[in-house]
């Protein structure tokens, strides 16, 4: 029992790293946010502190006037009595001080990325999957995905945020605080990461039925991995070679296309997720499973059991076509 009582700090500790935590932070905002949490976590603990130890201290040295129900009424006019509540004021003020001060110059740090040149996305909240759409550097057009967000590290990225439906809030704690997504209005956050590495997207506004399965992944990558991966999302979709996923490709345009969007075929719908590059992507049905085949297959016949109320209806198919249309799924990359 004393063992395990002794192994209880440590899981305070456990939140202190991850792909989803703001103690962790990888991007210049993140990193702002966690300085003013650890000054917050510091003063309000050492207060703490400070109170129950005169707490103590005076039920201490109340103790032999308590046992003869003898308590005598504090007397603010001694000197030294009225010193200590000056002194007390004093600190209490000067700590509510240091903690404003903080709090604004975090808040100017944050604004000041406003002023720089940046990558515009643009982010549309849907419940329950998030359509995401980059402005091209060199052509000025708009390249769509979903649910994986790529950033370029050492460069600001400005995410504008709307909303398709309901109210969502978006949400990547190693790289920024958090934002509403609010229907018919535009909120914007910048973010300049500055370590490479995956994280972990959630919506944070409870948005119905599926919210907790609104997540997303979140690479942040050197410039030039960046550029490779936003130009290669730029092209339209391989026609497929293999015959399998050719024969997937019938089915998804019969089945599939008036809903999703493969750029590059007659496949244009906009209800869904575009899936021109959904093999590139780590997950499905926004951070709900892995990307792989079968984990598709599943989600195609069974949406419903996987993700209760997604507005994806199951897609009734022969095995033989269900296997096509994996096999063209995964060819998409
Ligand atoms: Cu969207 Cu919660």
């Amino acid at each position: 029992m004393r063992r395990s009582l002794a192994l209880l700090p440590l899981l305070c500790l456990a939140a202190c790293a991850g792909a989803q935590s703001s103690l962790d932070p990888a991007a210049e905002q993140a990193q702002s946010l966690a300085g003013l949490l650890t000054l917050a976590t510091w003063v309000c603990g050492i207060f703490y502190l400070l109170v129950l130890f005169f707490l103590a201290l005076s039920l201490w040295r109340a103790r032999d006037r308590i046992a003869k129900s003898a308590m005598p009424a504090i007397e603010p006019s001694e000197p030294a009595t009225r010193r200590a509540l000056f002194l007390w004021s004093v600190l209490i003020v000067g700590a509510l001080c240091v903690l404003v001060t903080a709090s604004f110059l975090v808040d100017r740090s944050l604004a000041e990325a406003r002023a720089r040149d940046a990558l515009q996305v643009r982010v549309t909240g849907h419940q329950w999957w998030w359509r995401l759409e980059y402005r091209d550097p060199a052509s000025g057009a708009w390249i769509e995905t979903a649910n994986e967000l790529h950033l370029p590290a050492g460069r600001t990225a400005r995410i504008e945020l709307g909303s398709a439906d309901v109210i969502h809030s978006f949400w990547v704690p190693n790289v920024a605080g958090k934002m509403d997504v609010i229907p018919g209005r535009i909120n914007s956050i910048d973010v300049t990461p500055h370590r490479e590495g995956w994280h972990r997207g959630q919506c944070a506004e409870f948005c119905g039925l599926q919210h907790a399965h609104m997540a997303f992944d979140v690479k942040v990558e050197s410039g030039p991995a960046f550029d490779a991966w936003l130009a290669a999302q730029a092209r339209v979709a391989s026609v497929p070679i293999d015959a399998g996923a050719a024969r997937g490709a019938q089915v998804f345009a019969s089945s599939c296309a008036a809903c999703h969007a493969v750029r590059g075929s007659a496949a244009a719908g906009r209800v869904g997720p575009d899936l021109t590059h959904i093999a590139t992507r780590r997950s499905i049905a926004a951070g709900t499973l892995p990307f792989s085949r079968g984990a598709l297959q599943g989600w195609i016949a069974q949406p419903q059991a996987l993700k209760p109320g997604t507005m994806m209806p199951a897609v009734p198919l022969e095995p033989a076509d269900a296997d096509a249309v994996g096999r063209y799924l995964e060819s998409l990359r």
